[in-house]
């Protein structure tokens, strides 16, 4: 069961009730997916080509903001976006976010209602594959220039901030490609530096001090 709630920038989230955490920073959503994922993740790798790997496509929040990206800077972006339990039309039909970036909400739909599992062209800079799955299961076919590891915090989702899961990120990742995280716990630093990862520690979204930036080097 989820609650929709808004955050502090006037953009929705999700709250899920079981789990007691929501999708996104109540110091809000937006300005937390656009300093994390691409302030420093996209905006910041100056190609003009990239593949993409998303773990949790959840609101499709990340995935809208990286359309309006691609086109806004002429970035060739495949994007592959894993997601094992997806919400429901009646979840996404309510949030905000195509309406506060000043995007239509067709197109915002249109990310939740393509198929599973297929490539779609949702126009000429951008492609989009959700597969749903989780990373657990998940066998690439391709490696990724970025990986936007958007998971729940450690607390409530351990398993997958484990070296098994951060292991398998660092073999699809390409040489100097690289995640990015909200979080910026130390034992998932030290796991990060274990398996090989060169950790920089990054300034945080609003209300976090930092954000962690992995490259595979
Ligand atoms: C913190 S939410 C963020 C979702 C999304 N990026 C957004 O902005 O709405 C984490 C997401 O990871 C998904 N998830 C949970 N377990 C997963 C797994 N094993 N592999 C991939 N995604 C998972 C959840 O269903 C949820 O949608």
């Amino acid at each position: 069961m989820y609650k929709v709630i808004k955050t502090n920038d006037g953009s929705f989230s999700l709250f899920d009730v079981k789990m007691k955490e929501s999708y996104h920073s109540k110091h809000g959503a937006i300005k937390e997916a656009k300093h994390v994922f691409l302030k420093n993740g996209l905006l910041s790798l100056n190609k003009d080509e990239i593949a993409i790997l998303e773990i949790g496509f959840g609101t499709g929040l990340n995935t809208l903001l990286t359309l309006k990206e691609s086109k806004k800077n002429n970035i060739n972006i495949n994007y592959h976006t894993l997601e094992p339990y997806p919400i429901s039309q009646n979840m996404y039909n309510i949030l905000n976010y195509h309406k506060i970036l000043g995007m239509e909400k067709q197109i915002f739909l249109e990310l939740h209602n393509i198929k599973w599992n297929e490539e779609k062209k949702i126009d000429d800079f951008f492609i989009l594959k959700k597969i749903k799955k989780s990373i657990q299961m998940f066998n690439a076919e391709k490696k990724y220039d970025l990986v936007y590891f958007d998971a729940f915090s450690p607390k409530k989702q351990p398993e997958l901030w484990k070296p098994d899961i951060l292991r398998k990120i660092f073999f699809l990742l390409k040489n100097n490609g690289f995640l990015v995280t909200y979080c910026a716990q130390g034992k998932f630093k030290r796991n990060l530096k274990e398996i090989g990862y060169q950790v920089i520690s990054l300034d945080g979204p609003p209300g976090k001090r930092e954000m962690i930036k992995a490259i595979r080097k």
